[in-house]
């Protein structure tokens, strides 16, 4: 019985590791591929790779409806603010090659984000 204890949670904790990473959210550059979007689908074929631009991302990303979709987000809807109503550039917050950011907690605490 003991011996099945132990297995089981070895499992168990195995399991909780996989829940784990993937809590700490994989990077967007990750999250594109899987998704079948390719380097070249932000960057073009350009032979140097530069920061992409917001007019990128809404080719593929509607702004209004993306605001649409999380308008029930807690604390506040991140795609539809006061400051910026729906146009807020994605890089405030959105990050592809390395951590996002909350761009809101920097001066409303309150506003704790997290952000993909
Ligand atoms: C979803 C759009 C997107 C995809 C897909 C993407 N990138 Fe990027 N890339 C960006 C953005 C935005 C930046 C600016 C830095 C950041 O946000 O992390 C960037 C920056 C870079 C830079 C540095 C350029 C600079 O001067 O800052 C390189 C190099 C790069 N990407 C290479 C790649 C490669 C290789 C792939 C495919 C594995 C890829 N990117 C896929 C959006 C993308
Ligand atoms: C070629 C089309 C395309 C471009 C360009 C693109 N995306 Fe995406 N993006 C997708 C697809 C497809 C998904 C996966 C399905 C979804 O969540 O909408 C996705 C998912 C996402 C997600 C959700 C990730 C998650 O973990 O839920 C974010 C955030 C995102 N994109 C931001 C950006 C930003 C910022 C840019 C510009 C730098 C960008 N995208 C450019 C197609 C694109
Ligand atoms: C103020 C910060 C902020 C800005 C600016 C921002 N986002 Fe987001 N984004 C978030 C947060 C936070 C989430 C996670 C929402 C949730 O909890 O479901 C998110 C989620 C997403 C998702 C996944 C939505 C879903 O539920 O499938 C996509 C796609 C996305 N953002 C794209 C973009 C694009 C494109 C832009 C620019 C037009 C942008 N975001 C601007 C904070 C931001
Ligand atoms: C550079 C600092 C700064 C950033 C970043 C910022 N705000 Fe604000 N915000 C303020 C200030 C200052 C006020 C008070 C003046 C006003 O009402 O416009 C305010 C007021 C507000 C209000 C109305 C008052 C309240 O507290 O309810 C909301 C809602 C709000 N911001 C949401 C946001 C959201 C969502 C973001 C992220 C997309 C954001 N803010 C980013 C500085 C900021």
């Amino acid at each position: 019985m003991k011996k099945l204890t132990i297995v089981l949670s070895l499992v168990l904790s195995v399991f909780a590791g996989n829940a784990l990473a993937a809590k700490s959210s994989p990077l967007l550059d990750q999250t594109h591929l899987e998704a079948g979007v390719k380097c070249a689908s932000c960057h073009g074929k350009a032979e140097t790779r530069e920061a992409v631009k917001m007019t990128k991302c809404i080719q593929c990303h509607n702004t209004k409806k993306l605001a649409e979709k999380t308008k029930n987000v807690k604390p506040t809807n991140p795609h539809k603010n006061r400051h910026f109503d729906t146009e807020l550039d994605c890089a405030s917050c959105h990050n592809v090659h390395e951590k996002s950011e909350n761009y809101c907690g920097s001066c409303h605490l309150r506003f704790d984000f997290v952000v993909p």
